[in-house]
């Protein structure tokens, strides 16, 4: 039997209805959910992700703003902007979109953020209160990994879930979370023997890699659930998952594609760390 399909764009749609409910309210009580995003340089990718991050403010009634920086702007100016922004009650989040000019040392960037406008989840701060299980703000795309599995019925709570891939950003974040959730977690990466049969025992299988096409129908437990993070760019220009979905979908018992999958689901979430930063600066 083919594997039912995770929707991101469905979740995400309606984690977002729920979010402008809940923004109006806040609206309604006098303080409107702000968000500023900075980037340097002229990535086209980020200017992409930038003007998405941007306009999902809209669509939500946030305040927002974009600063465009050159990029020979100085780590100096940088940290100088940040520290305006840390003190401006109008902004409840900072975001600074990655990655950053050579010259700009990415982690003085992060430190700089006050850590209860770190939306990203990036602050050293943030990721020891997700550790300790504290009230930090999540990295967001391992909490849209959470909420596609809770949202679809695959509490992770007694289940055994393999995360493959340790980098800060995904796999060692969703581990995390994964265990918060009360799940048996294996961190698997590319000096782990055996991965395919590590990767077979897991309920959950999550991956981030940036390996196109990886994980094959050998690899997944019938009926497992594999979430898919991985997002590449094939030859032929068509993006493609860490996971070989074509594979995949006839073994599995859930599936994200790519795109639209996770992907989705990463601006809703820093959407909802906006808003709950809000919330938390009126008390
Ligand atoms: N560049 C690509 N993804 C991200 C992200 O989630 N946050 C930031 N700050 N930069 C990024």
């Amino acid at each position: 039997m083919s594997a039912q399909i995770i929707f991101g764009k469905q979740i995400s749609d309606s984690i977002r209805e729920e979010l402008r409910m809940e923004a109006d309210r806040l609206k309604a009580e006098g303080v409107t959910p702000g968000l500023v995003v900075i980037i340097v340089g002229e990535d086209p990718a980020s200017q992409v992700y930038v003007r998405n991050k941007a306009k999902a403010c809209e669509d939500l009634g946030y305040y927002s703003e974009v600063v465009r920086l050159p990029a020979d702007t100085t780590q100096e100016a940088l940290l100088a902007l940040i520290g305006e922004y840390n003190g401006n009650g109008a902004v409840h989040g900072i975001l600074v979109q990655l990655p950053l000019p050579k010259h700009i040392e990415e982690k003085a960037i992060i430190d700089a953020i006050a850590v209860e406008k770190d939306v990203d989840g990036f602050h050293p701060e943030s990721v020891g209160n997700l550790m300790i299980g504290d009230d930090a703000l999540l990295p967001c795309t391992p909490s849209g990994v959470i909420e596609l599995l809770k949202r679809t019925g695959n509490s992770p709570a007694g289940k055994h879930a393999v995360v493959i891939g340790r980098s800060n950003i995904v796999g060692k974040p969703v581990a995390m979370l994964l265990l918060r959730e009360n799940a048996t977690v294996t961190i698997c990466h590319s000096r782990t023997p055996n991965i395919e049969e590590m990767a077979r025992q897991a309920d959950i299988l999550v991956v981030g890699v940036g390996v196109p096409k990886l994980v094959k129908k050998e690899w997944v437990k019938p009926g497992a659930v594999v979430i898919d993070v991985g997002v590449n760019r094939l030859p032929d220009g068509k993006l493609c998952g860490d996971v070989d979905y074509d594979d995949v979908v006839e073994t599995a018992g859930w599936i994200t594609p790519v795109p639209g999958g996770v992907g989705p689901m990463t601006i809703t979430m820093l959407m909802a760390n906006t808003l709950t930063s809000a919330k938390r600066s009126k008390k």
